[in-house]
């Protein structure tokens, strides 16, 4: 569990002070949470935050009860468009650069650059190529890869799935998926700007709204309530068709939408 209390940061520059998080109180469980909000409104800030990469002004942020500046390694970020961070003359090198800064070598290590290719479906002869030859989304999936190879317990991804075309990007959340399932103690954490990656993937939704804390809940909580403006496509075809009188309840996920429409079209009552 990720605790944050009344956390705020400062981006401070000779032109002036940007208040980019303010006083965010909040829980993150383990699982899937997905950090949604307009541009600029600390998304990024936040992340960092979680990772500890950046310290808060004020307030504090533990994980499970300890302070982060103890869990070195215990966290990994994937920035956005982590493609162009690779840097190594091979795709293993790149994926053992972590794992090696936390003393890992040996046996050990070539163990977790295989199990960390292998989670994201890179190819086993892709390892030896020069990262730079790799597709963009192939480039994509080996930084995740050498995030994954530190084992973190704490997973933050800031927009995963950007600039990807649509089987890049379902591929991305198999992955996201997979690792929490295999893993309960988990957290994974991941910044986007669509509503319906948030709806489809993310068990807790954290809004945020000019670096405060907008809304915090689980999909349907957040995006049914009345402050929604921008609801998924699923939610707003909803109620669309509760404007009409036919009430399919609440749902957020497509499967969750097909099962209740199903059961109206069995002439059922839709509960779900
Ligand atoms: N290095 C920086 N120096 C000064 N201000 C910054 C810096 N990085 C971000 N900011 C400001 O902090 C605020 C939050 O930025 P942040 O990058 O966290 O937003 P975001 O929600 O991730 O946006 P986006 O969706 O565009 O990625 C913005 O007002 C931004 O201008
Ligand atoms: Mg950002």
């Amino acid at each position: 569990m990720i605790s944050l209390d009344n956390v705020s940061y400062l981006y401070r520059s000779p032109a002036g002070t940007t208040a980019a998080i303010k006083g965010i109180t909040a829980e993150i469980g383990h699982g899937i949470t997905a950090i949604i909000g307009p541009t600029g409104s600390g998304k990024s800030t936040l992340s960092e935050l979680i990772c500890g990469l950046i310290a808060p002004d004020t307030g504090k942020i533990t994980i499970d009860g300890r302070p982060l500046r103890e869990l070195t390694g215990k966290t990994g970020m994937v920035f956005q468009y982590p493609e162009y961070q690779l840097f190594a003359e091979t795709v293993y090198d790149d994926i053992a650069y972590g794992p090696k800064n936390l003393g890992i070598f040996g046996a050990e290590l070539a163990e977790r650059v295989r199990g960390a290719a292998e989670a994201v479906g890179l190819r086993d002869d892709l390892l030896d190529t020069d990262p730079f030859r790799l597709s963009g989304g192939e480039k994509r999936l080996a930084a995740i890869a050498g995030v994954l190879a530190m084992q973190p317990r704490v997973l933050v991804l800031d927009e995963p799935a950007a600039g990807l075309d649509p089987r890049g990007r379902q591929k991305i959340f198999r992955i996201v998926h997979s690792l929490a399932d295999n893993d309960r103690d988990m957290t994974i954490v991941f910044v986007t700007h669509s509503m319906d990656d948030a709806a489809e993937h993310a068990d807790d939704i954290i809004a945020l709204m000019g670096g405060r804390l907008a809304a915090h809940g689980s999909p349907r909580e957040v995006f049914y309530s009345s402050a929604n403006e921008n609801p998924p496509e699923i939610a707003a075809l909803a109620q669309l068709l509760g404007k009409r009188g036919i009430n399919i309840c609440k749902p957020v996920k497509r499967s969750e939408a097909f099962d209740a429409v199903m059961r109206l079209m069995r002439g059922g009552d839709s509960d779900a």
